[in-house]
């Protein structure tokens, strides 16, 4: 393919929209005015997904249905709408999913850039332990299928998105940090980069249109989002105005979790290990000329930091808490006032 470092502001696919991450990056896309199309599985949706689905069709998106594994059916897709911009956001367990993607991409010959599912660390430079060393085998196999085939590629590496980093869960920010105790990784030192959904979604779109991030590895890096668990928990502890009791989770602990095998969650512990023992997302130098930091690409953007995340949080659990008095008090729900949400970093 020949169109490495052309400009585009094509229409975009965006696949998984309706995921946990990929719902940040289609809002995003929506918002950057560019055309979105958006790949949904088609059958029964749980009202949730339906919602997901009819908020997305309301901002402005184009909802196509089928499944991102039928190569014929993707391919006559992006032929049919023009699709110049190909980011997919699938899930963990459907990784592999994407090598028939890559083959229509690869035919249809008209992507100008393409994004894999990665939204985490450097697959290539990390080596989690198992399970969470086969789930980056397979990311890494995506990687070698898109370089073979010559597609203009970026990937995402946005490191942690903000929240608290529980051990076993997947969509960790979507729950508040603790409120009866802190569970602490190792010595609770070990610093990592927490990076709000938002900017994650609006960032990934700056780079999939910008020719500067065409081939390579984008690092999310914020000096201003690199925190210990120690100190999240004492930031936490402010906000809500007590201190909680604190248990070591040891890297022998992180370890047993991982080697239980139980997916996704054992996924989650060897990650965990990895970023709070090994220190994966802070042990390496970007120097690649196939590299590049965000803050580099867009100096002049500033990102949330975990403080206002936090304060988000404090913001949910009081519309909570005042629906729960007034639920008690016997006022109707319609007449609390809630208190404006902002930009959520869930
Ligand atoms: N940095 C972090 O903190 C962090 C946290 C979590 C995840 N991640 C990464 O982010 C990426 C997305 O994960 P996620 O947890 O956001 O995913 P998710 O919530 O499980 O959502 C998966 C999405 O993929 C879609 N999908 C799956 N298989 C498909 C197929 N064959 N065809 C079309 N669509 C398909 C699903 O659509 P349907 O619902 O319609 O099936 C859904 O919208 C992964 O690479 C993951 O490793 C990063």
């Amino acid at each position: 393919m020949t169109v490495a470092l052309m400009n585009t502001n094509g229409p975009a696919l965006v696949i998984g929209a309706t995921g946990y991450i990929g719902r940040f990056v289609a809002d995003a896309c929506l918002d950057s005015g560019n055309t979105t199309y958006v790949l949904v599985t088609p059958g029964g949706k749980c009202p949730m997904r339906a919602a997901t689905i009819e908020a997305l069709r309301e901002k402005g998106a184009i909802i196509i249905e089928g499944r991102v594994n039928g190569k014929e059916f993707i391919e006559q897709k992006l032929k049919e709408y023009g699709i110049e911009v190909v980011i997919s956001v699938i899930g963990g367990h459907n990784i592999l999913d994407q090598l028939p993607l890559i083959e229509a991409v690869k035919s249809v010959a008209t992507v100008k850039r393409f994004l894999p599912s990665e939204f985490g660390h450097d697959i290539d430079k990390a080596n989690p332990v198992e399970p969470g060393l086969t789930f980056y085998i397979e990311k890494r196999r995506v990687r070698r299928a898109i370089e073979a085939a010559g597609i203009p590629y970026t990937y995402i590496c946005c490191n942690s998105i903000a929240g608290w980093p529980y051990f076993n869960n997947t969509h960790p920010s979507e729950v508040p940090p603790p409120l009866d105790h802190f569970q602490i990784y190792g010595d609770g030192n070990v610093r990592a980069y927490f990076v709000a959904g938002y900017d994650i979604g609006k960032l990934t779109i700056r780079a999939a249109y910008d020719p500067r991030a065409s081939n390579k590895t984008v690092h999310f890096r914020p000096a201003s989002n690199l925190v210990s668990l120690n100190e999240m928990a004492s930031l936490w502890e402010n906000k809500i105005g007590r201190n909680l009791p604190r248990t070591t989770l040891s890297e022998a602990d992180l370890l047993s979790m991982a080697a239980e095998n139980i997916l996704p969650e054992s996924i989650v512990a060897s990650l965990t290990h990895d970023i709070f023992i090994n220190g994966c997302q802070t042990n390496f130098n970007i120097d690649g000329h196939d590299e590049i930091e965000i803050g580099d690409l867009y100096p002049e953007v500033a990102l949330r930091t975990i403080n206002e995340c936090f304060d988000d949080y404090i913001t949910d659990l009081k519309v909570k808490e005042n629906l729960e008095e007034s639920l008690k008090e016997g006022v109707p729900a319609a007449m609390v006032e809630r208190l404006p949400v902002p930009a959520s970093c869930a």
